[in-house]
C-alpha cells in the first residue's frame, strides 16, 4: 500500500464527532485508505475539530502547529469538523500546509474532495450554508466498539441560543426517515450490537421526513428490534422535550431509564438572555413528568455559569435548582465568548474571578448531592454491561442502564467478556460510580481469557 493511501484521523468534541469520525472512517476505508494509528505513517493526517468552547479551539489550532514539523514528507493535511466549518478558508492561511476545510454537512461530497486531494489540489472545502437537506448516511461506518453503537437520527441545529456555535457549525436542523433509521438499528442488532445510542444536537426535536413515527415512537420501535436490549438518546432539548418520551420509558423495557436534559440556568431572567425559549417554571414541570414515572429515571444535566448578566440572585436560583431536581451528574462550563454568537456583545461586568469561584461553588454542592444520593443505590442488584477490566483495582468495569460507572468483582480469575450483561449487587457508593460484586460470581457470562482494556470515559454531552 502506498504511505499516501494511508489516513491518520484524531477527534474531538461530542459524540455527534466521535460518530462523524466513524463514518467518515468507513468512507475513506471504501476508497481504498488504510487507518494507522501512528501519524508518522500516514499519507493523509485528518482532524475533526470542535469549536463549542474557546479552549477546544485553541487545541486544535495547537495540534495543527505540532503537525507543521511532519511537513515535508508528502503528507496532506485535512481539517474536518466544527473548527473548519466555522473557520473555513480561514485555515488555509493560518496553517498553509493544509489541503482540506471540510464542516461536518459536507461529508457525503467526501469521495469526490478524496479525489481531488489525489489529483494534487491544495484548497479544497466543503462549507455549509445552513442550505443543505441531506443527512450524512452511509453503510459504511466503522463502528469502534462492535456491543454498543450510535446511531445519529437528526443533525444541525435550528435553535440559535445566544452562545451557542452549533447552528452555525452544523447547519440547519434536518432528521433522517424513520425507516432508514429502524433498517440501521435491525442491521446493528443482526451483526451483534445489543445497544444503540441515538444521537443528535437536540435528539428530540426529531421530525420524521416520511411523517410516520414520532420520536418516541421510533424509540419503542427500535427497543422492540429483536436482540436489542439497551436504547439511549442525546441530547435532549427541554422545550421540545414530550411526556410521551417519558411513557414511552416506562412502557419499554429496553429503553434505557436515563434523561439527559441541559437546563444551562435556573433563572428564568438568564434563560431568556441566553434565549432557551423555557422558563425555569417550564423546565420543572418536564423534569415532574419524568419523576412520575414508574421507573425510577435518572437525570443529568449541563449548565453554564457566568452568562452575561447572571447575578449573585441568578446564580443562587441555579444553585438551588441542583437540589430540586437532584440530578445524577452535572457537566458546569464557565461561558466561554463565541465567534459570531448574539451573546458576544451582551455586557458582561461578572469578573472572571468570581466566575470560577461560582463554578467552583455549583460543582461542590452537586458532588454533596450525589455522594448522598447514589447512596439510594446500595444493596440493589443492577444489570451491567461489561465495558472492560481494570488489572490495577481487579475490577470489572461497566456501565448500567442509568449510563452509572459499576466496577465490580466476580469472584474469579477469568474475567467476563467486554458486551456481557451481568447482575452485580452494589456494595459501596462514590459520588461519580458504584462498586458491587457479580451475583453468582457471574456464572453466566461468556469468558475472555485475555482481560480486556478499559475504555476511555466518553464525554457525556453532546453539542
Ligand atoms: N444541544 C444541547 C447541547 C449543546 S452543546 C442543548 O441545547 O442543550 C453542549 C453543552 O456545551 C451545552 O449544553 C452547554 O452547556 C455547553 N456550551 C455550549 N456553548 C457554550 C459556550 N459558549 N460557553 C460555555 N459552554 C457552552
Ligand atoms: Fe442548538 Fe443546543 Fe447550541 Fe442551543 S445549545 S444552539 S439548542 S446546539
Ligand atoms: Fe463541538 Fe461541534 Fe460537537 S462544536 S461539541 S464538535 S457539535
Amino acid at each position: 500500500m502506498s504511505a499516501s493511501k494511508t489516513f491518520y484521523i484524531e477527534t474531538f468534541g461530542c459524540q455527534m464527532n466521535a460518530h462523524d469520525s466513524e463514518k467518515v472512517v468507513g468512507t475513506l476505508e471504501r476508497q481504498g485508505y488504510a487507518q494507522v494509528v501512528d501519524e508518522a505513517d500516514a499519507g493523509l493526517i485528518l482532524y475533526n475539530t470542535c469549536s463549542i468552547r474557546d479552549k477546544a479551539e485553541q487545541k486544535v489550532f495547537h495540534r495543527l502547529n505540532e503537525y507543521k514539523k511532519l511537513q515535508g514528507e508528502g503528507k496532506k493535511f485535512g481539517v474536518l469538523g466544527c473548527v473548519a466549518q466555522q473557520e473555513g478558508e480561514a485555515i488555509f492561511d493560518r496553517a498553509p500546509y493544509v489541503s482540506l476545510v471540510a464542516g461536518s454537512a459536507s461529508y457525503r461530497k467526501l469521495p469526490e474532495m478524496l479525489a481531488r486531494l489525489e489529483a494534487g489540489e491544495t484548497r479544497i472545502t466543503g462549507l455549509d450554508d445552513r442550505q443543505t437537506d441531506e443527512t450524512f448516511e452511509t453503510e459504511f461506518t466503522a463502528r469502534t466498539n462492535p456491543h454498543r453503537g450510535y446511531i445519529t437520527i437528526i443533525e444541525g441545529c435550528d435553535k440559535f441560543c445566544a452562545y451557542c456555535v452549533v447552528p452555525y457549525t452544523r447547519g440547519k436542523e434536518r432528521s433522517r426517515t424513520s425507516d432508514s433509521v429502524i433498517e440501521e438499528a435491525r442491521r446493528m442488532a443482526d451483526s451483534g450490537f445489543t445497544e444503540v445510542q441515538f444521537l443528535g444536537q437536540n435528539v428530540n426535536s426529531y421530525r420524521d421526513p416520511s411523517g410516520k413515527k414520532s420520536f418516541a415512537e421510533l424509540l419503542v420501535a427500535v427497543g422492540e428490534l429483536p436482540g436489542m436490549r439497551r436504547v439511549r438518546f442525546t441530547t435532549s432539548h427541554p422545550r421540545d422535550f414530550t411526556r410521551d418520551i417519558v411513557e414511552a420509558i416506562d412502557a419499554t423495557p429496553t429503553l434505557c431509564d436515563h434523561v439527559h436534559l441541559p437546563v444551562q440556568s435556573g433563572s428564568s431572567q438568564v434563560l431568556s438572555l441566553m434565549a432557551r425559549e423555557y422558563t425555569r417554571e417550564q423546565y420543572l414541570e418536564r423534569i415532574s413528568w419524568i419523576k412520575a414515572a414508574r421507573r425510577e429515571i435518572s437525570m443529568t444535566t449541563d449548565i453554564i455559569v457566568g452568562f452575561p448578566g447572571e447575578t449573585d440572585a441568578d446564580f443562587e436560583q441555579t444553585v438551588t435548582l441542583l437540589g430540586e431536581v437532584g440530578y445524577d451528574a452535572v457537566f458546569a462550563f464557565q461561558y466561554s465568548p463565541r465567534p459570531n454568537t448574539p451573546s458576544l456583545v451582551m455586557p458582561d461586568s461578572t469578573p472572571p474571578q468570581m466566575k470560577s469561584e461560582r463554578l467552583q461553588i455549583l460543582m461542590d454542592r452537586q458532588r454533596e448531592i450525589q455522594r448522598v444520593s447514589y447512596g439510594r443505590h446500595l444493596g440493589e442488584v443492577m444489570e451491567v454491561m461489561v465495558e472492560g477490566y481494570n488489572p490495577q483495582r481487579g475490577q470489572v468495569t461497566g456501565r448500567s442502564s442509568q449510563n452509572k460507572t459499576v466496577n465490580f468483582t466476580t469472584g474469579s480469575l477469568i474475567q467476563p467478556a467486554k458486551g456481557n450483561y451481568l447482575p452485580v449487587r452494589i456494595t459501596q457508593t462514590f459520588p461519580n460510580s458504584l462498586v458491587g460484586e457479580a451475583v453468582n460470581g457471574g456464572a453466566n457470562a461468556a469468558a475472555s481469557a485475555i482481560p480486556c482494556i478499559q475504555n476511555e470515559v466518553e464525554a457525556a454531552f453532546i453539542g
